[in-house]
């Protein structure tokens, strides 16, 4: 399903009354008011039940757009827009006299990004200004990938949902802090830090959990219902079988290559490629909450590539509560 041009122009209205509007994007789908207004920010937080000191991402329609909302522009913030944007790369620069501090938790810096989704840019060119929005679900629970999701999770909390179908990348946006002298990753994600290495011609540190102190990083963000736990691929089915047997409902996350007899209440084989496992991975999720699993069992893929931002979210999702 597709959002028509009625639905955009519907949304645009939205907005500009100082509504919320659902909104998909290449990775997830977000929740986007006006970022000049500080009472429509307000109500994202209200919505999703988020502390008002996690910053939001300002998302906008184009490239040219970027001076307009932030202080000042650094060369490696150019060198890596024009790279790859409209795309899954959130950029962290000094916030401009546009951005309310409402939006950005009270810092003086400001999270932006051009998304690559065909609904999400004719959306904020109707709009004209920024959105802000995070992913459109509940506080510290799993980003939604499909327009249900977000119906099922905010319903009335929400007063538009434009529907643009599955999210291609499926994990969040990559956020990159450029004020500094060296950019650094403060969250890995859809754009890999393989492909920010190339762009920038040199290392770049990634820690596997973010030893950045950034509110809205919590290690138990992205987390289902279920309990998580994590081992090693070959210790999943053995793993499974000893929690079946204490009568936990248990739901297995199995990498295709280990697929082999797996005594559990449901199994889902992710696949071995790791963009069709980023694409399905908050989906997994929500289909063993959704089929009633109080232990999620699973292994971490390989750190490379999309396996990164995989495998930070698996262990956030395992994280303390
Ligand atoms: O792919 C994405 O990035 C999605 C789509 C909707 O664009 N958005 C998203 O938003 O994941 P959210 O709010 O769930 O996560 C954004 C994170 C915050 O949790 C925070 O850690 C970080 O971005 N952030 C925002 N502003 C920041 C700032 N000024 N400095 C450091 N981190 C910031
Ligand atoms: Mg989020």
């Amino acid at each position: 399903m597709t959002a028509g041009d009625n639905d955009i122009e519907q949304a645009a209205v939205v907005l500009r009354d100082g509504g919320l509007v659902a909104f998909p994007t290449e990775t997830v789908y977000g929740l986007g008011a006006d970022a000049e207004n500080p009472a429509a920010v307000g109500r994202i937080f209200q919505a999703k039940g988020r502390p008002p000191t996690h910053p939001l991402i300002v998302h906008l329609a184009g490239l040219e757009q970027l001076e307009d909302w932030v202080k000042e522009v650094p060369a490696t913030a150019w060198q890596l827009a024009e790279r790859f944007w409209p795309g899954p790369l959130t950029l962290v620069l000094q916030r401009g006299p546009r951005v309310p501090l409402e939006a950005t938790g009270g810092l003086e810096t400001v999270a932006i990004r051009v998304p690559d989704h065909p609904v999400a840019l004719e959306l904020l060119s109707a709009f004209g200004g920024g959105v802000a929005a995070p992913s459109a679900n509940r506080f510290g629970s799993v980003s939604p990938t499909t327009a249900e999701h977000v119906r099922a999770e905010l319903g009335d909390a929400v007063d538009f949902i434009l529907d643009g179908g599955a999210c291609q990348v499926g994990v969040e946006s990559t956020i990159v802090d450029v004020v500094g002298d060296r950019p650094s990753v403060l969250r890995p994600g859809g754009v890999t830090r393989e492909d920010l290495e190339e762009a920038l011609g040199h290392h770049l540190d990634v820690p596997a959990t973010s030893r950045v102190r950034v509110p809205g990083q919590h290690p138990s963000h992205y987390a289902p219902r279920a309990q998580v736990v994590l081992v090693e691929p070959d210790q999943v089915a053995a793993e499974a079988d000893l929690a079946r047997q204490s009568g936990r409902r248990v739901g297995v996350l199995l990498p295709a290559s280990l697929a082999g007899p797996v005594d559990a209440y449901a199994v889902i084989a992710v696949p071995d490629s790791m963009p069709a496992y980023a694409r399905g991975l908050y989906g997994f999720l929500r289909e063993l909450d959704g089929r009633g699993c109080d232990l999620i069992i699973a292994s971490l893929p390989v750190e490379q590539g999309l396996g990164l931002a995989i495998a930070n979210r698996l262990r956030r999702a395992a994280g303390p509560r």
